[in-house]
């Protein structure tokens, strides 16, 4: 398996592979993860993968085995306020790899490919919000060694 960077002409196949993404989503909450119809999501997508590609603060990172992408993660580099020791902070946003290639560390090499990348440009810190119902993210990132920090908390209005 390779991993890579993500490449603007493959923008049709990583939205494909969002729309994928985030549909495994609403079990965990089918409030806030419910959708616009699916042609306007992956049009919208499709626009928000051009600018984040070429965005300097983002990282898009692909999964390739046999020529095929089989799994995707972003992360993003964000600015604190500067009274902090630490002001620019990396930020897990998505992570996914197909159902068929689960479970065969490709999981794993992502998260440490991104984090490699956050290394080479001087971030110290990362984090990520992940649903608290998806075990499986979850004991992904404990595996790569993340701890619970705060508690996200909602109300529907
Ligand atoms: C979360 C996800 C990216 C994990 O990818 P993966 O390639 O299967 O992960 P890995 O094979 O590297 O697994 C690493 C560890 O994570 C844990 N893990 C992964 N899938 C798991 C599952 N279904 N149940 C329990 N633990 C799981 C295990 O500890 C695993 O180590 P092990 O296989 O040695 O026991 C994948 O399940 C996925 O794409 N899920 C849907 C999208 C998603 O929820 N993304 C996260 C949004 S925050």
């Amino acid at each position: 398996m390779k991993i890579r960077k993500a490449a603007r002409r493959e923008i049709p196949r990583l939205v494909e592979l969002w729309w994928d993404f985030q549909t495994t989503h609403p079990p965990y909450n089918p409030v806030f993860y419910r959708n616009k119809s699916k042609a306007e999501c992956l049009r919208l997508c499709q626009k928000y993968y051009q600018v984040i590609l070429a965005s300097k603060n983002h990282i898009f990172l692909v999964a390739e085995t046999n020529g095929k992408l089989v799994g995707f993660i972003m992360g993003e580099i964000g600015h604190r306020p500067p009274v902090y020791r630490t002001v620019e902070a990396g930020f897990l946003s998505m992570i996914y790899i197909i159902p068929e290639m689960q479970r065969k560390g490709a999981g794993t090499r992502l998260v440490q490919a991104l984090e490699k990348e956050f290394r080479r440009r001087k971030i110290r810190h990362v984090e990520l919000i992940v649903d608290k119902k998806n075990r499986p993210a979850l004991e992904l990132y404990r595996k790569c060694g993340y701890q619970d920090r705060q508690v996200k908390v909602y109300k529907r209005l």
